[in-house]
């Protein structure tokens, strides 16, 4: 595997995308807190920072355990520490310097830079540079203002590079990141779905033995591949609990359910919608409606964790974007999101945790899953937030209000489906207002609800924006909403991008 030193770089994480694209393993951890070195480890990349190693507390690490032991390959601030701490030079660049930029030179019979066109597209991001480098330093590539945008040190197997190969600006970045881990580094790449799938079962096997696990299942793609993981390993000694909201899709919990036990899943469905609503009633606050879900649903799976003897673990669907952010340069997060769909676990059930897919980026999961053979109405779902519906509802909830937007939302997804948009929009979902407006139905004033459409376009729901959806799909839905549904007689589309407008209402 290859260790991936993260000083604080947005960028860190694409570094080890691209890495698995390669089809091999890499971790990502904080320069400040490196774990022991297994004999698995065959390079080291040192990425980016908002920092300058010109600062007194500047991030550093001792290259000497790394250097001349493992290739070493530094990106941007990692390429400016190899250079300052071997006696070169780096300052403030004249002009700072972002964006598309083309090598000039480039020393193609350097192993780092195999295959790389002289003019090729590279991507810059830095307000340092790297003035002077030690004699021992050979530059192996420059841009026209870049002198040092590429280097290796004489007799050593570590190199620095001022560009970031990781972005997809970048247009050779991935040849040159193969070089560096398959050429240089010697890693098979023999990283995939099948395999992680292989290696995590024999891992479950061991370490859970016949132990009983415990998991609360939520019908989305995280949840459900590691269930299916733990139930590989370890057959009916996983006990599922899937929990009826009352705030879930239209006849979602009766289909999720059916498409668990077709798997094999051992699935319990509890019916929690009465206990839901008794807690949400009268709640208008969204953080209140939060937090009253998030309780009643810890009250509802303790008491299905008890009428069970002897579990000895929780498992958990939480990936590797979690991990990385608890634990990162900056320190862990405020919010943990690791227990989404759990809603945090209670300290006195005492369980022990198993993470299965908390290696995984969203996209290997899904690759897991289809290598696991779950079904496409799975893993190719939108995201749902846990508090479903509830954060839908502007104001106060009732079992009317969850009955009409669940009408609404399944015209409105079951059209995206048929218009093959679905795939399209990375969520979609409709909001229902806590206003009424006036309409004319035949000859009659209505005085109905009002319901939004929303739909968006995401890599990762961090930032997000409206979808285009064609006008005619939605003077269909419009339509089709109106004439079907009781009590809205108005239908709008949310046309705001996130930031500075969030992706849910509430
Ligand atoms: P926002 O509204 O913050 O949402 O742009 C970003 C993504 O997170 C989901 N979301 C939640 N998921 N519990 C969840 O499990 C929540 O309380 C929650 N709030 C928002 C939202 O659906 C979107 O995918």
């Amino acid at each position: 595997q290859i260790l991936i030193l993260d000083f604080g770089s947005q960028y860190t994480q694409l570094i080890a995308r691209r890495v698995r694209e390669l089809n091999v393993y890499c971790e990502i951890h904080p320069y400040n807190n490196i774990p022991a070195i297994t004999p698995d480890v065959k390079g080291i990349i040192l990425s980016g920072s908002p920092c300058s190693v010109r600062d007194t507390d500047a991030p550093m690490v001792d290259l000497s355990r790394f250097r001349q032991h493992f290739p070493v390959l530094g990106v941007c601030y990692g390429a400016q520490l190899l250079a300052q701490t071997s006696g070169g030079e780096v300052k403030a660049s004249s002009i700072r310097e972002y964006g598309r930029a083309k090598l000039g030179t480039v020393e193609t019979t350097n192993r780092l830079m195999q295959g790389i066109d002289p003019h090729s597209q590279v991507w810059m991001s830095h307000a340092d540079t790297i003035t002077q480098v030690p004699d021992s330093f050979h530059i192996i590539a420059s841009t026209e203002t870049v002198r040092v945008a590429a280097f290796q040190v004489s007799g050593e197997e570590t190199y620095g590079i001022q560009f970031h190969p990781e972005v997809t600006h970048s247009l050779q970045g991935k040849q040159l990141l193969h070089n560096f881990v398959v050429d240089v580094c010697g890693c098979k790449q023999d990283w995939t779905a099948d395999s992680f799938v292989d290696s995590t079962v024999a891992d479950l096997k061991a370490k859970l033995g016949n132990d009983k696990v415990v998991m609360a299942l939520s019908g989305g793609v995280d949840s459900s591949v590691a269930a299916m993981l733990v139930h590989r390993a370890i057959g009916q000694n996983l006990y599922c609990i899937f929990v009826d909201n009352g705030l879930l899709r239209k006849d979602e919990f009766a289909s999720v359910l059916e498409s668990y036990r077709t798997l094999g899943l051992n699935i319990k469905g509890v019916d929690a919608k009465e206990q839901f609503y008794t807690a949400l009633a009268g709640l208008t606050d969204p953080e209140a409606k939060r937090k009253a879900i998030g309780k009643t649903f810890i009250d509802v799976f303790d008491q299905e964790a008890h009428l069970l003897e002897d579990v000895v673990w929780l498992g958990q669907g939480t990936i590797y974007p979690d991990v990385i952010e608890s634990v990162s340069v900056k320190g862990p997060s405020a919010t943990i999101k690791s227990h989404h769909n759990v809603g945090g676990l209670p300290d006195f059930m005492k369980l022990k945790v198993v993470e299965p897919l908390n290696t995984l980026f969203k996209d290997e999961v899904r690759a897991v899953g289809r290598s696991l053979g779950l079904p496409q109405n799975i893993l190719g779902r939108h995201p749902f937030p846990g508090p479903g519906l509830a954060i839908r509802i502007l104001g106060d909830i009732t079992p009317e209000k969850v009955a009409i937007l669940q009408e609404v939302d399944y015209l409105f997804i079951d059209g995206l489906r048929r218009y093959g948009l679905y795939d399209q929009v990375w969520q979609a979902g409709a909001m229902l207002l806590p206003i009424q407006s006036v309409g004319v139905m035949g000859d009659e004033r209505t005085y109905e609800r009002v319901v939004a459409l929303r739909a968006v376009t995401s890599v990762d729901g961090m930032t997000a924006d409206w979808a285009h959806l064609p006008y005619e799909f939605l003077a269909d839905i419009s339509n089709e909403i109106i004439n079907r549904v009781k009590g809205v007689n108005r239908v709008v589309y949310d046309i705001s991008s996130k930031p500075p407008a969030t992706i849910e209402w509430e």
